[in-house]
């Protein structure tokens, strides 16, 4: 059985879906493309929530400083306060959750970011 709070886990996929909107360029020759997958195992004891892009990525050394309150990496030009990241990483605490960042395409340029949240069931027999 999963159990969560419908509202702060809408505000934790709007924020990482936000983030792959705002972060992945668009060109013709190259669009942006994002990716939002929900993934069971059978015996639903582990739900995993992806959410991905094609976009430059997040380089390892910020890897963990992007969950920190009104940290950002340099250079980006898009709007922002910081503190979607950090809202994501405590709306998933809250759930038991953990949230994991890698790369989407390892070794390939740009790498993409992917970001999965793994829920476990709390009655896993
Ligand atoms: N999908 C992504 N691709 C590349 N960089 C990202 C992505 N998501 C977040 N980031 C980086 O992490 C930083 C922190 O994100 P966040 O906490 O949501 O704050 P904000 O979006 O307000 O800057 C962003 O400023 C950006 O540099
Ligand atoms: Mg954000």
């Amino acid at each position: 059985m999963f159990d969560g709070n419908q509202t702060l886990l809408k505000e934790l996929v709007r924020n990482l879906v936000d983030n792959a909107l705002n972060y992945t360029p668009s060109t013709p020759e190259r669009p942006g493309l994002i990716t939002v997958r929900v993934l069971a195992d059978p015996f639903g004891h582990v739900l995993l929530l992806q959410v991905e892009d094609n976009g430059p990525g997040i380089a390892e050394a910020d890897r963990e400083l992007v969950f920190e309150p009104f940290y950002r990496v340099l250079g980006n030009e898009a709007d922002g306060s910081g503190l979607g990241l950090p809202i994501v990483r405590e709306i998933a605490n809250q759930h038991r959750a953990q949230v994991k960042l890698e790369d989407a395409h390892p070794g390939k340029h740009p790498p993409g970011a992917l970001f999965t949240v793994r829920f476990e069931s709390e009655t896993a027999a």
